[in-house]
């Protein structure tokens, strides 16, 4: 866990003082709107580049804690920067009204828009993208970091092509963790919520649980536990049933050779392949 630096002043997010953004970047429509914000296209004037923007206005760190979690977020980022699957953050910009951190911009939008308008992706298709995420959760764990809220809407395609990258995005609510370290407080999303994470006792698996579910989701095109209210959808994941009878598991399992999607060495996802 990242330790609070003493000399950087309670109202700055960032422990260095930055240019302003728009000195350098001109900021352009919005991209997407998620649970905290909203996300815009912005172009460096040096380059005629397009970048986009997630501006987060401090009026909404009301502690010292907030502050800290968005310094993580940035610092997370930096450290999975490399990886071929994670959106790569270009810089960060403070002033008094807003912390701006400007990243690859994917044009494709989000997952969630496209298993929308596809219903659901055939096995092949699938496995390509659930390996996908599982690289990306491998990362994160090799690296210490549970991301927490893993859902269709924070992996992103890199191009609107059907053969696009997925990149996650989003580590707003992540946190650096030791191994064999539990925790205690109960984030993330209702439909991809661990059943640890409801028992308020949980570790780095909770994100293999999330990936399963949105591999449930691109198979079938629904949730797996599904009710009209939270406290209904947090029933069914603690009761853990999961319906492979209804339209159109019994299609997918029929003459299935199973294929096993690696995670770790003690984690497995299967996904069944056509002969
Ligand atoms: N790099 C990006 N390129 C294109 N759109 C993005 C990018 N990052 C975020 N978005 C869009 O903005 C939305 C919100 O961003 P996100 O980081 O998930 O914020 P929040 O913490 O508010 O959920 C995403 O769901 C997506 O639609
Ligand atoms: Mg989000």
């Amino acid at each position: 866990m990242e330790k609070p630096n003493p000399r950087r002043p309670s109202n700055t997010v960032l422990p260095y003082q930055t240019p302003r953004l728009r000195d350098h970047y001109l900021l352009g429509k919005k991209l997407g709107q998620g649970q905290f914000g909203t996300t815009y296209l912005c172009t460096e004037k040096s380059a005629s580049a397009n970048y986009a923007c997630k501006p987060i206005p401090k009026r909404k760190l009301v502690c010292r804690e907030d502050y800290e979690d968005v310094w993580r977020e940035i610092q997370i980022m930096h450290h999975l920067s490399e990886h071929p699957n994670v959106v790569r953050i270009k810089g960060t910009y403070e002033d008094s009204v807003f912390v701006h951190i400007v990243m690859e911009v994917c044009e494709g939008g989000v997952l969630f828009d496209r298993i929308v308008s596809k219903g659901h992706f055939s096995e092949r298709e699938a496995v390509k993208l659930i390996k996908m995420i599982l690289g990306v959760v491998e990362a994160c764990h090799s690296l210490g970091v549970m991301h927490r809220d893993l859902k269709p809407e924070n992996f992103l395609f890199d191009s609107p092509k059907e053969d696009a990258k997925l990149k996650a995005t989003d580590f707003g609510l992540s946190v650096f963790y030791k191994p064999g370290q539990y925790l205690y407080d109960v984030v993330g999303s209702p439909y991809y919520v661990a059943p640890e994470v409801l028992k308020k006792c949980y570790g780095p698996e909770i994100d293999v649980w999330s990936a399963g579910v949105i591999l449930y989701i691109l198979l079938s095109g629904v949730p797996p536990f599904w009710a009209e209210t939270e406290s209904g959808i947090f029933r069914q994941i603690l009761q853990g049933k999961l319906d492979f009878k209804s339209d159109p598991w019994p299609i997918i399992y029929k003459n299935k050779r199973p294929l096993v999607v690696t995670y770790t060495r003690s984690c497995y996802c299967f996904v069944f392949l056509p002969d």
